[in-house]
């Protein structure tokens, strides 16, 4: 294995064990709101602290832009990992066992490795660029559906802006009228690895952060899926806007997203 992949693995194991002797059980740990409706514990910060401290001391001189504690380490290097300590926070603290570490290593502004880890199912989800996505060490692919008929698509409501709601749900109300089911599960980093193993067909969410989607987008690519915005273009790195999954699905999903007549807010 990729010896940075092997370093983000322990890391992600050693956080994901906080994960599962804690989830739910809120008079363990304190609960912070940062943003309406977005949550931060004890425990994600104990979860960054570990991850932060592994990487640390194995990388003295790499950088890390972490979602709780912001950028920490050598903010000039050219190796800059990417943390989601608790992927899932609201999960987490309802005791939904639907949630994740996620740990990317972007060099030179690249993503070259991705780890995943959900605790809960002792699933460990890794990538690293040009080598295939792997779960529990099984190489995955993305599912072989050629159009919307049947499938699965994961998605979020844009909580964080509800500015956007309006024009989500219309966009909402045309994807569910064309595919089987959508799910909205809490976790994007683990959407974007559902996709990659075939368990979702496709996934759409706005406004993701870097933290979020950064290790599950090359495991998603390296999967042999596709990550767009919701134009069709790479600009989701930017944006957080993402449209994924194989090639064919993402085509079925873009036209539900409609470039013509899609709103300039989901742009
Ligand atoms: C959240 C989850 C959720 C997604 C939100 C994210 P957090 O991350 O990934 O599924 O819909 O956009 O912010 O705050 O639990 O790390
Ligand atoms: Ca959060
Ligand atoms: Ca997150
Ligand atoms: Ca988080």
């Amino acid at each position: 294995m990729h010896p940075m992949l092997n370093i983000a693995v322990r890391a992600a194991r050693a956080a994901g064990n906080l994960i599962a002797r804690n989830i739910g059980q809120q008079d363990t740990f304190e609960v912070a709101t940062k943003n309406k409706d977005d949550l931060v514990t004890s425990i994600d910060k104990q979860c960054e602290k570990v991850i932060v401290d592994t990487l640390l001391k194995a990388f003295r001189d790499h950088g890390i832009i972490a979602e709780e504690g912001g950028v920490q380490g050598n903010p000039d290097s050219e190796y800059q990992w990417i943390i989601d300590p608790i992927d899932g926070t609201t999960n987490f603290v309802q005791g939904i066992g639907h949630c994740a570490v996620s740990i990317a290593l972007r060099h030179n502004g690249k993503t070259e490795i991705g780890v995943v880890f959900d605790p809960m199912l002792n699933e460990m989800f890794t990538a690293a660029r040009g080598s295939g996505a792997f779960l529990n060490g099984r190489r995955i692919r993305v599912g072989s559906r050629d159009s919307l008929d049947g499938a699965i698509i994961g998605t979020a409501f844009p909580t964080r802006y509800r500015d956007r709601m309006h024009a989500y749900l219309e966009l909402f109300s045309r994807l569910i009228s064309n595919c089987a089911d959508v799910r909205r599960m809490g976790a994007a980093s683990l959407d974007l690895c559902y996709v990659a193993c075939g368990r979702f067909d496709g996934y759409l969410e706005q406004g993701l952060k870097a933290w979020d989607f950064s290790a599950g987008d090359l495991i998603l690519r390296e999967a042999g899926g596709i990550v767009t915005d919701f134009m069709g273009e790479p600009n989701y790195v930017k944006s957080g806007n993402v449209v994924s999954g194989n090639p064919k699905v993402l085509r079925a999903l873009l036209q539900v997203c409609d470039v013509q007549n899609l709103p300039a807010i989901l742009k």
